[in-house]
């Protein structure tokens, strides 16, 4: 659609001009398509006769009653310095065609938005004599319909993609300082060399510059030299989030929710699945379609790996047949409008029934998940012992039926790691506004931490049998199960699968797919 609305490229007038003007630059052929009106009667035309606007919508959002404890988490690690967290920009997909806009994590954190109104925002926290520091959101508000930007601007203008809101309605909805984007350069720069700057340097470009810029003029340390400086502000960032607020522990349970619902989309799929050449695509749309129904869209690339396509971990080509007989592997997630993401896989028998060898491994994968459970129930546990206690079951079965090349225990320990042919990623996760959430954490606080009050992470254990794996059994080549469940620890300490609704034994996942095809018929 892009840019059509105001084309007249068969002008035969509009051609000659081109002609006599000679070779176009490249920057000029990209608005060869459109040409925007220029005469004063338009200008002053499109700016008139406009109703009122409607504020009706605008409120104070529930997040933001939130925010004043997270930027005092901010303020206790840097009490004095200037933080910079940019929500990005646009980012092209091609020529005049931007990716959907998606903010930076620590951006929508600290300021609770999580829109598509908010590209190249920036929030400065502004340390203050009183102590912590006051958050001012700098942003382009929306420009009057007089404007150029209303009618021609198809990046930003109100009438291409839809008005953003003022300085005053964003300030109701946030509770923050709101203030121009045009100001943030003497923002920035006040002061300088008496306050240090930090800058979330991977958001956005061009604001690192800036800030950069600002700190080689004032005679701070910069460029390269300034990263460990920026790094301290990105860990804090990212640990700040480790454990969830009752805000986002909400939206957790809701992203959770909402995509069992897209599972239950998958199942009803199913029979089209089976009778198209490509049915691992209709499992990607089916979910697809309830994540942007019900929320913002997908958090990671939907996998839906039928037969052995599951034991290519990220399978996300999705463009294989689907097979009855044939398990199909789904690891999905919703993210809903707050940008929070759920991170669940079920392992789905294609025609409703595992067979015996299916059920096999999928039972051993299921006790490792039983296992992870109980080690991240165990009052005291550390991060790191959920992944352990989940690889003690994949050896053991994996003896037991003769796969491995050493005992258990010779595997288990540093030196062998055999097992991990057939599970070779990790079993756990943080999980929140990114699936792999907190990743900018220290390895204290993360795999070597005891688990806390509103740490949310993934229990996601897995075996791989590829088909031309030799050193397995031929039966159980092409098999391949991963089940992945999001996990809370609440308040006293104790855990809770969030996603307990969402079946998951042999028993209850074919009723599961007995049931909802038949509300189907
Ligand atoms: N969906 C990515 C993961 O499970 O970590
Ligand atoms: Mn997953
Ligand atoms: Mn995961």
């Amino acid at each position: 659609m892009h840019n059509k609305s105001m084309s007249n490229e068969n002008d035969p007038e509009v051609n000659k001009e081109v002609e006599a003007k000679g070779p176009q630059s490249m920057n000029e052929r990209g608005a060869m398509r459109s040409r925007r009106p220029a005469s004063e009667a338009f200008r002053k035309f499109i700016g008139s006769n406009w109703g009122p606007r409607d504020d009706s919508g605008v409120q104070r959002s529930e997040v933001a009653d939130f925010l004043p404890a997270r930027h005092q988490k901010l303020s206790r690690t840097f009490p004095a310095d200037r933080l910079v967290i940019p929500a990005g920009g646009l980012k092209v997909r091609n020529n005049d065609c931007d990716y959907r806009f998606r903010a930076h994590s620590a951006f929508v954190h600290i300021s609770g938005l999580g829109g598509e109104k908010e590209p190249d925002a920036v929030l400065v926290a502004e340390p203050v004599e009183e102590g912590g520091h006051e958050v001012v959101l700098y942003f382009k508000p929306r420009a009057s319909r007089s404007s150029e930007e209303f009618y021609a601007d198809s990046r930003y203008g109100e009438f291409w993609v839809g008005a953003r809101p003022s300085l005053e309605e964003m300030e109701t909805m946030t509770g923050l300082r709101c203030a121009h984007i045009d100001t943030l350069p003497d923002a920035l720069a006040k002061d300088a060399g008496q306050v240090q700057l930090r800058v979330v340097r991977e958001a956005d470009s061009n604001i690192t510059s800036m800030v950069d810029q600002v700190r080689k003029q004032a005679g701070l340390v910069h460029g390269e030299d300034a990263r460990p400086l920026d790094e301290e502000l990105t860990q804090e960032l990212s640990e700040m989030r480790l454990c969830k607020d009752a805000y986002e522990r909400d939206q957790i349970a809701l992203a959770v929710n909402v995509t069992y619902q897209g599972f239950d989309e998958i199942i009803r799929s199913l029979p089209r699945a089976v009778g198209h050449r490509r049915g691992e695509r209709v499992i990607e749309g089916a979910f697809g379609a309830r994540a942007r129904e019900e929320g913002n869209g997908l958090g990671y690339d939907t996998i839906a790996a039928s037969g052995n396509h599951a034991n290519t971990l990220h399978w996300i080509d999705n463009d294989g047949p689907v097979r009855p007989g044939d398990l199909v592997l789904v690891d999905a997630g919703v993210e809903v409008d707050s940008l929070y993401t759920a991170d669940i896989t079920r392992t789905l028998p294609v025609d409703g029934k595992f067979t015996e060898v299916q059920a096999q491994v999928y039972n051993a994968v299921l006790d490792a998940c039983e296992a992870a459970l109980e080690a991240a129930n165990k009052p005291g546990c550390i991060f790191r012992e959920i992944h352990e206690a989940a690889m003690e079951v994949i050896a053991q079965r994996l003896e037991e039926w003769g796969v491995l090349p050493v005992p258990a225990s010779e595997a288990l320990s540093a030196s062998g790691q055999q097992h991990r042919r057939w599970m070779p990623h990790g079993t756990s996760h943080h999980l929140g506004l990114d699936v792999h959430d907190c990743a900018q954490a220290r390895q204290e606080m993360y795999l070597d931490a005891k688990l806390e009050p509103g740490m949310v992470f993934t229990i996601e254990p897995g075996l791989y049998f590829r088909a031309d794996d030799l050193a397995v059994p031929e039966h159980l080549r092409g098999i391949g199960v991963r089940i992945e469940d999001d996990i809370i620890v609440n308040d006293d300490g104790s855990v809770t699968r969030i996603s307990e609704d969402i079946p998951r034994t042999v028993e209850d996942v074919e009723a599961w797919i007995a049931r909802v095809q038949a509300e189907g018929k």
